[in-house]
């Protein structure tokens, strides 16, 4: 097996996770290469991976220029930066690994799939859950023809409330406006990408979407509130506040890599200095654009139907699936990683169940995901063509393509047909 080396893009939070496989399993995989323009992300990140001062590029247009090679490019950059780093990527002929949701824009999703059919490059998108051992092995059930033909597909997603607060009500994804994606898109494109994917059979024709802001709302903030949390006398008794979020429910990983300092050297006061002057520190009810709450239904274009709920501000953060065949059922949640395979026997008229508990298998974060994502990934480029979950680009279209439509429904009230 060939090592295989990569250069990353965006030394943030997840381009640091997916490369930690190189110092775990260094006779797989190599990083030899980074784009960082935080100058002490970059040499943080060339210091943990040894990486010479050559090889380390402050933007894209400086490292396509500098002609160097590598097996694949890993993008993990935010949302609104994928489609100008991937193009250029793909313009100099480089195979990429781009972090979810791929694009906000439909247009620009065809356009890197154009690029990279006419360029001969491979595509393959951080659909992480694809490669948990919870959505691979139902998956394999399906495959096998367990349950028949899909009839109906029930998933949901709920949100801890520490989580949302942090990524969608202050943080990196609180806006549309500001980071292009709206919550549906940024949380749930794994989900509309695992129901076209365990579906794709068929592909979707047809649907229809509602949600809304409900809860953070100015009019619903305590009375006696203040702009920031560090400074507002109702801190104590808010629900929503972010020195909750991040302290009582741990969230402090993605702000810490905005205070210019090593992260063992951040301090918990270095975080509240942070929040004074940062977004980071604004009332959770000031009035933004995301939805707190969205729904979907899609219609199949071989009958089949797939909903989904998303939840934001959730007591408990968790996935659950429901997906009917003609001959039986697999439904389960992921958080357990448990899931139950009912077989319908039209002989008796009886049905049998059969419990798996794939936890055992989960090495890594995201389910098992991260670590499965890479592990596959390098068997993929030494030519194993044996993973049921691999992400072509033109194989996730679908999933985005659900999620744009289910946004031009929610707006315009509409049930939207698929082109
Ligand atoms: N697959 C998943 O389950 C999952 C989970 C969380 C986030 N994400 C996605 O991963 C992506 C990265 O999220 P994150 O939390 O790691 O963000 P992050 O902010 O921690 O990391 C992004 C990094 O990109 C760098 N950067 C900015 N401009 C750049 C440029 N022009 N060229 C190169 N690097 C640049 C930033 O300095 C930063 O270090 C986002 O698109 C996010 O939506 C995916």
């Amino acid at each position: 097996m060939k090592k295989i080396e990569v250069i990353l893009v965006g030394a943030g939070n997840r381009g640091k996770t997916y490369t930690e496989y190189a110092i775990r399993f260094p006779e797989e995989m190599r990083v030899i290469g980074v784009v960082e323009p935080q100058k002490r992300l970059r040499e943080e990140f060339a210091a943990r991976h040894n990486i010479p001062q050559n090889m380390q590029f402050v933007n894209v247009e400086e490292f396509v220029k500098a002609g160097k090679e590598c097996d694949i490019v890993f993008n993990c950059t935010l949302d609104n930066l994928h489609y100008e780093t991937c193009k250029a990527l793909l313009q100099y002929k480089y195979n990429v690994l781009v972090e979810k949701p791929i694009t906000p824009k439909k247009e620009e999703l065809l356009d890197l799939a154009n690029i990279a059919k006419k360029n001969g490059c491979f595509v393959a998108v951080c659909h992480v859950l694809r490669y948990t051992p919870f959505y691979q092995s139902i998956k394999r059930h399906i495959l096998n023809g367990e349950i028949g033909k899909i009839t109906s597909i029930y998933m949901s997603e709920c949100v801890k409330v520490g989580h949302f607060v942090e990524s969608y009500v202050v943080g990196k994804w609180k806006s549309e406006e500001e980071c292009g994606s709206p919550f549906l898109l940024a949380k749930s494109c794994h989900d509309t990408d695992l129901m076209c994917w365990l579906n794709n059979d068929t592909e979707p024709e047809q649907i229809a979407s509602f949600g809304d802001r409900k809860i953070f709302l100015p009019e619903n903030a305590p009375v006696t509130h203040g702009e920031r949390c560090t400074s507002c006398s109702a801190e104590p008794y808010c629900k929503y506040s972010v020195l909750k979020a991040l302290f009582k429910a741990g969230w402090t990983a993605r702000i810490m890599n905005d205070i210019d300092k090593p992260k063992d050297e951040i301090t918990k006061e270095d975080i509240i200095e942070h929040l004074k002057v940062s977004d980071y520190g604004k009332c959770a009810y000031t009035n933004r654009d995301l939805m707190d709450r969205q729904n979907l239904i899609v219609k199949f274009k071989n009958g089949s139907i797939g909903t989904f709920d998303l939840i934001g501000a959730a007591a408990t953060g968790n996935r659950h699936i429901h997906i009917v065949g003609e001959d039986g059922e697999i439904f389960g949640d992921h958080s357990k990683s448990t899931y139950c395979v009912r077989k319908f026997n039209f002989d008796t008229y009886q049905s049998t169940d059969e419990w798996y508990d794939v936890s055992a298998n989960i090495k890594s974060d995201h389910g098992g995901g991260d670590d499965g994502l890479v592990r596959e990934l390098i068997a993929y480029l030494n030519g194993d063509r044996s993973s049921v979950s691999i992400t072509k680009l033109s194989d996730s279209i679908n999933g985005h393509l659900v999620v744009y439509n289910a946004e031009l429904s929610r707006k315009t009230g509409q049930i939207v047909r698929f082109e």
